[in-house]
């Protein structure tokens, strides 16, 4: 029996069977750099330090659990995107991924733009200095007050995502005397995770005009008549994940097709195409991530060859990537509680944390790595679960991995790539406290999110 999987998950098709693990790693000690962020090592003394900082002082003085975010890591992989696009086409960072005022600052300083997706993203970009007209607007059902907010704050672009929104959009910023650049979301038919996707008529979602039936055609022609609104580009989104460009090849394929109808009927260029994110990342040592040089070179010469063939200008092209940038630059740092050995199954060691701190396991069936980062040990390897502190079997933060069989309550372990959709997905069940997001930055740390206290969980509680 296959395990299901969620198609954000890791894995889509390639679904471990029930109970499956693999064998233990040869060096339970070693720190794969695949999936640890570019700062993390061993120091002499065999505690794991980021950003020159041991995680036991760390640990010492953020307490646990807490999120570490490597941020010469972070700034590198922003820069990497930036670079690999080159002038000629805009990186937005999507901030769904993990988004914080500290974040933003990197973001606008490594010259990224930003995709935000609600009212609460847009404030914190706006509130930490990110330019407007950098700024991109998503969502499948934005309110009338985040769209007035948002056209009057000037954001670069509002990416339509229904017909009503497209009159809504229009009408406001009518009514504000403005006309806002906008992008139509359309959905391709194509489905991406991992190194597989499923191209196909049309699509059941919520998001986006499907391109089917001729609905983005007539989206664009309603979007073109109306006075509120400048429509500069086609959007597309494929899925979560993704290790191949073989999606975005028959994704841009279609959305060229929509350009060359579009200039064929209106006669009009439209000189933006936005092909989404969804770039992969590792979470354990067997994924295989492409680098953001291959995949920007990829993408721009699918974009080109078929705006070669459709004989239209070469749009200016914008990516979206979340994941790939934060993803693997944070690490979820626990402390051990208890461990349970079941005989003949497994051993069970619970963390001061869980699922309010990473959701992706028990939602998607994610796979994580772990290791013991205060110290070394040269015991055997014993398989592991390791468990949150929730009131829920499903409360699993790693299903299957190897830790030392010396492991003892007190230990510091962590779990590498949690920098995306953790602490953006935390919640505060059982009335968990969110752990705090502390930056590491050359010897120094600075909390970026500080850590919830009691005294927050009630002052929500009116009582
Ligand atoms: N652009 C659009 C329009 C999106 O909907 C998304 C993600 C992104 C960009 C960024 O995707 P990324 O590069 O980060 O994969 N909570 C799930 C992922 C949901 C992604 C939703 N949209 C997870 O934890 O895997």
């Amino acid at each position: 029996m296959s395990r299901s999987a969620h198609p954000a998950g890791p894995r889509h098709a390639d679904v471990l069977p029930e109970g499956h693990y693999s064998a233990p790693p040869a060096d339970l000690n070693a720190l794969d750099p695949k999936v640890w962020a570019q700062t993390v090592s061993r120091t002499q003394d065999g505690v794991v330090s980021v950003g020159g900082l041991d995680v036991k002082a760390l640990a010492e003085e953020f307490g646990t659990p807490a999120y570490f975010i490597d941020e010469a890591d972070f700034r590198a992989r922003a820069r990497a995107w930036r670079t690999a696009f080159g002038h000629d086409a805009d990186v937005f960072y999507a901030g769904k991924a993990f988004l914080s005022r500290a974040v933003v600052q990197w973001l606008h300083e490594e010259g990224l733009n930003l995709d935000v997706c609600s009212g609460g993203e847009l404030a914190t970009a706006l509130s930490a200095g990110m330019p407007a007209d950098r700024i991109a607007y998503h969502g499948n059902n934005k309110s009338t007050d985040e769209i007035r907010t948002a056209v009057e704050a000037g954001v670069g672009r509002i990416v339509l995502d229904s017909f009503q929104e497209i009159a809504r959009v229009a009408h406001i910023a009518q009514e504000l005397g403005t006309r806002q650049r906008v992008q139509i979301r359309v959905t391709v038919g194509v489905e991406a995770h991992t190194h597989e996707f499923i191209a196909t008529a049309h699509e059941d979602q919520k998001f986006g005009i499907p391109l089917a039936g001729g609905q983005a055609a007539e989206a664009v022609r309603r979007a073109l008549q109306l006075d509120g609104l400048e429509l500069v580009g086609i959007h597309s989104h494929i899925g979560s994940q993704i290790f191949d460009t073989s999606g975005f090849e028959v994704a841009a394929h279609r959305v060229v097709g929509l350009l060359k109808e579009i200039r064929d009927e209106h006669g009009v260029e439209l000189p933006e195409i936005d092909l989404g994110g969804g770039l992969g990342i590792a979470y354990t040592s067997d994924d295989d991530p492409r680098e953001p040089h291959e995949i920007a070179k990829a993408l721009t010469e699918i974009v080109n060859r078929e705006c070669e063939g459709a004989k239209l200008r070469a749009p200016r092209i914008s990516v979206e990537p979340g994941r790939a940038i934060v993803g693997p630059t944070a690490f979820t740092l626990y402390e051990v509680g208890t461990i349970k050995p079941l005989a003949g199954l497994r051993t069970y060691v619970s963390v001061d944390g869980g699922m309010s701190d990473n959701i992706r396991t028990a939602l998607y069936d994610a796979e994580y790595s772990v290791a013991l980062v205060s110290r070394t040990s040269d015991a055997e390897p014993m398989l592991v679960r390791v468990v949150g502190k929730h009131c829920e079997s499903g409360d699993i933060v790693v299903r299957d991995a190897f830790l030392p069989a010396d492991l003892a309550p007190g230990d510091l372990i962590a779990v590498p790539a949690t920098g995306a959709y953790c602490r953006s997905m935390a919640s505060n069940y059982n009335h968990a406290l969110r752990p705090p997001v502390v930056a590491v930055h050359e010897g120094r740390a600075r909390v970026i999110v500080r850590r919830e206290t009691e005294e927050d969980l009630l002052r929500l509680d009116v009582g």
